[in-house]
């Protein structure tokens, strides 16, 4: 009988609440019914029964979401004993560690991820370098073993690739951060799909990070798996209005979808040549100390962010010659740091066009003492000044506020949260994810 009333559901939960709430406990409730009864609408695509690979896994499923009784936290809290030999591939395959260190290893992870991260057809395709992979997934303390793939018997061919890293993520309501596995990169070669490849991949991984004593994960994914704690969309902003529209990547329209001359276009994405914040400049060593403070600081307003040591902030934010860019604003008077941004750099190539597209993406932007908007034109102007094409942002933390004035436009790009193991039940606001998964 106890156990019919926690599994009731949320929406009968609604029914009831016929009567405006009257204390703060049931003003409470009443808004947590709401959270659930909404991420439940959201991704409502039947996913506690289609996803044979999913549904083994300790994710939240859309029933647990609308149970009351259970509460957040890890899903299974029981550390079985972990598989101590890795899992059986197709008799042909075999599973490869890829150290990144080694250059020859490096290459072929990047050829691999780049003949096959993009679907043949899209216009621009992913592609991959040796330092980006190096800096997206080798930070201090990472684990050599997270960075696998599986390569055919007899000729050694890479045909997939997976690459984590160990991640600290604060949770809403936890006051310690969760050790976590960030898995970042995942991709089985494209004539190789829907053999659930990619899915013992995954198992390999869930048992090498549980060798690592890790239990939970976080990971972000275009496609809807039971279930995301939240959703977030990508939004690109042009920069060189004509080297888009000469490759035929971007069609020359205002962002209301009338069609524009190029001078117009070039007009209207113009940025300022140079920055307009005094005390703007690159991002150095010296500034490590402070922007861990100063970056501990902003996230701890987010819901599920990123928790920085200064050992991250130098691996990850430290500019790296076409990699990652960071600049700070120093106060004059005091010379220390009150505002930061940071950009990564990803190119995609483009049919028969030899030079790649260079997009900038936006990583973490902290603005103390400007308006963000501010702050935001200076990184779009470094960014124009350093020859990028486009710049990307998704609508995560308060990018919110600088999009639509910059003249950013909304894509068709989705991407979905999810943490691996622990339970959120009201999932999160795009605008109160503090982590950039990349
Ligand atoms: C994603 C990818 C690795 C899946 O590999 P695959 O061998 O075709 O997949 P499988 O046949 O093993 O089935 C995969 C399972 O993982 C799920 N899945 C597919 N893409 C996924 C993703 N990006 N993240 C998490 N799960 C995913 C599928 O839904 C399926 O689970 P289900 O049966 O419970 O629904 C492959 O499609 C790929 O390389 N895509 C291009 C690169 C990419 O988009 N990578 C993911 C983002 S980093």
């Amino acid at each position: 009988m106890k156990k019919e009333r926690g599994k009731k559901k949320v929406v009968d939960e609604v029914k009831e609440e016929e009567d405006p709430p009257r204390s703060a406990e049931e003003a409470k409730q009443a808004q947590l019914i709401k959270d659930i009864t909404s991420r439940c609408q959201m991704y409502n695509d039947d996913a506690d029964s289609t996803h044979n690979f999913w549904v083994t896994q300790p994710m939240e499923r859309l029933s647990d979401i609308q149970d009351l009784s259970l509460e957040d936290g890890p899903i299974v809290v029981t550390r079985s004993e972990v598989k101590q030999d890795p899992y059986a591939l197709p008799s042909n395959y075999e599973w490869i560690d890829c150290d990144l260190n080694c250059d020859d290893m490096s290459s072929q992870v990047a050829v691999m991820l780049t003949q096959n991260f993009t679907a043949r057809g899209y216009m621009l395709r992913e592609t991959y370098s040796k330092d980006f992979l190096r800096w997206a997934l080798q930070p201090p303390n990472y684990y050599a073993s997270w960075h696998f793939g599986v390569c055919v018997k007899r000729s050694k061919k890479l045909v997939a690739f997976i690459g984590g890293v160990p991640s600290r993520i604060r949770v809403r309501g936890n006051k310690e951060v969760v050790n976590m596995a960030a898995v970042k990169i995942l991709c089985v070669h494209e004539k190789l799909r829907s053999q659930k490849l990619g899915a013992l991949m995954m198992r390999e991984m869930n048992r090498r990070v549980q060798s690592q004593n890790i239990w939970q994960g976080i990971f972000a994914s275009g496609v809807i798996v039971p279930t995301p704690i939240s959703t977030y969309t990508y939004w690109t902003r042009i920069l060189n209005v004509k080297k888009l529209l000469a490759f035929g990547v971007w069609m020359s329209q205002s962002p209301d979808g009338k069609d524009m001359s190029v001078e117009t276009a070039e007009k209207l994405y113009k940025v300022p040549g140079k920055m307009v914040t005094p005390g703007f400049r690159k991002m150095l060593p010296s500034d490590v100390s402070a922007v861990t403070q100063l970056i501990g600081q902003y996230l701890s307003q987010f819901e599920v962010a990123e928790y920085f040591t200064s050992e991250q902030v130098q691996h990850f934010l430290l500019p790296r010659q076409g990699v990652i860019d960071s600049y700070v604003v120093v106060n004059a008077v005091t010379s220390s740091v009150s505002d930061f941004c940071s950009f990564y750099t990803f190119y995609y190539s483009c049919e028969s066009q030899k030079e790649p597209v260079k997009f900038a993406y936006s990583f973490y932007n902290i603005a103390t003492t400007m308006p963000l908007v501010q702050l935001m034109m200076d990184a779009l102007a470094m960014a124009k000044k350093e020859k990028f094409d486009t710049f990307a942002a998704a609508d995560i933390m308060e990018n919110g506020i600088f999009l639509e004035k910059l003249k950013f436009e909304a894509t068709p790009n989705r991407k979905h949260l999810y943490l691996y193991n622990q339970r959120l039940k009201t999932g999160v606001k795009a605008s109160n994810v503090g982590v950039v998964l990349i």
